[in-house]
């Protein structure tokens, strides 16, 4: 079981900010459901999310922030997007907003997309928590995979209390379902996911929004979302060598010495460097990249399961 601290103590808040900082995970209150958070400009640490999770697949994280002036540095505004912000925020709404170039956030909390999930918490011990760690905290609803969303802390450590390593207990969540989630298609607003602020609530402050068919958790074939990251150099999964105009992907032993998702054959360390190692690669020499066998355990099904939407045939 997890060390379970109080949302409303200063010295907890602390060791929880200290603790995210150095790279651990810590679960907390927001209004909606508890999350387990990390620091989101740290691929690895947003890396350890998925694997206490045991997500099959990576599905991306929203970053939760301090202030909605954070925003600017990380992701491109919009007319519709500021005014939800400024009426909803801080609250349980979730903004999907264009990566800006040099925003920090891991891109595996973006799943590899170019856009961030951003929202700014009202909980008041999220809020001191996020003050205190001073940079985005990377964090999806603190339960296992398939699981219902925890609301209170008890919840969380029977959950994950092995995996975490501190819990701030802030009570029974306010509301109890997850935030709203807002895309954007051409700067018009999409409802990605119903959550605690209602269509009714959004359409008042910006209008008609349409319903989005491409939330990334809809069920969907491989490659049939347009919003998915693929390279645009074709991928050979399970090489043991790259073959002729290839560039090669090692992990661990299985390497040519160049480009390696984990010289040590650490799951958690290569899916940290998977999609920043398959960008490069994309923008780099060569018409296709082979990657060595991952294997299919722990992060390594999740590695696999983006490897295999990425190498699959495109129209
Ligand atoms: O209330 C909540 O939203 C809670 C608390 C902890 O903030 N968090 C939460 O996170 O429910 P999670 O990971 O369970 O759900 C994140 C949602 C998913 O539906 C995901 O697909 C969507 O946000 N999402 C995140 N980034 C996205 C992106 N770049 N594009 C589209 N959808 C995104
Ligand atoms: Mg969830």
């Amino acid at each position: 079981m997890a060390t379970v601290g109080r949302a409303s103590r200063t010295e907890d808040q602390a060791r929880a900010a200290d603790q995210l900082r150095q790279g651990e995970l810590v679960a907390f209150p927001t209004e909606t459901v508890y999350g387990l958070g990390a620091d989101a400009t740290n691929d690895r640490a947003v890396a350890a999310i998925f694997a206490a999770k045991q997500r099959p697949a990576f599905n991306p994280l929203i970053s939760h922030l301090a202030s909605a002036g954070m925003v600017a540095d990380l992701a491109y505004w919009n007319d519709a997007a500021r005014a939800l912000a400024d009426a909803f925020w801080p609250g349980a709404l979730t903004l999907v907003l264009p990566r800006t170039d040099d925003c920090t956030i891991a891109l595996i909390a973006s799943a590899g997309l170019d856009s961030v999930a951003l929202r700014v918490p009202s909980h008041l011990g999220a809020q001191a928590l996020l003050a205190a760690v001073g940079r985005p905290i990377a964090a999806p609803s603190a339960n296992r995979s398939g699981r219902i969303s925890p609301t209170t802390a008890e919840h969380v450590n029977q959950e994950l209390g092995n995996a975490v390593a501190f819990i701030l207990d802030g009570g029974p969540c306010e509301i109890g379902l997850e935030s709203t989630v807002v895309g954007f298609h051409a700067d018009a607003p999409v409802l990605l996911r119903p959550g605690g602020i209602s269509l009714e609530q959004l359409e008042a402050v910006v209008g008609r929004f349409s319903i989005g068919v491409d939330a990334p958790e809809s069920p969907s074939a491989p490659g049939q979302l347009a919003s998915h990251y693929a390279p645009d150099k074709r991928l050979r999964l399970n090489a043991m060598e790259a073959a002729p105009g290839e560039v090669f992907l090692g992990f661990g032993p299985v390497s040519d010495g160049g480009h390696n998702l984990s010289a040590s054959g650490d799951l958690i360390e290569a899916a940290a460097n998977l999609f920043a190692i398959l960008r490069r690669l994309d923008q780099g020499p060569g018409s296709a990249i082979a990657v060595a066998p991952i294997p299919e355990t722990g992060l390594g099904r999740a590695i696999n399961d983006r490897l295999r939407r990425a190498a699959a045939p495109r129209s």
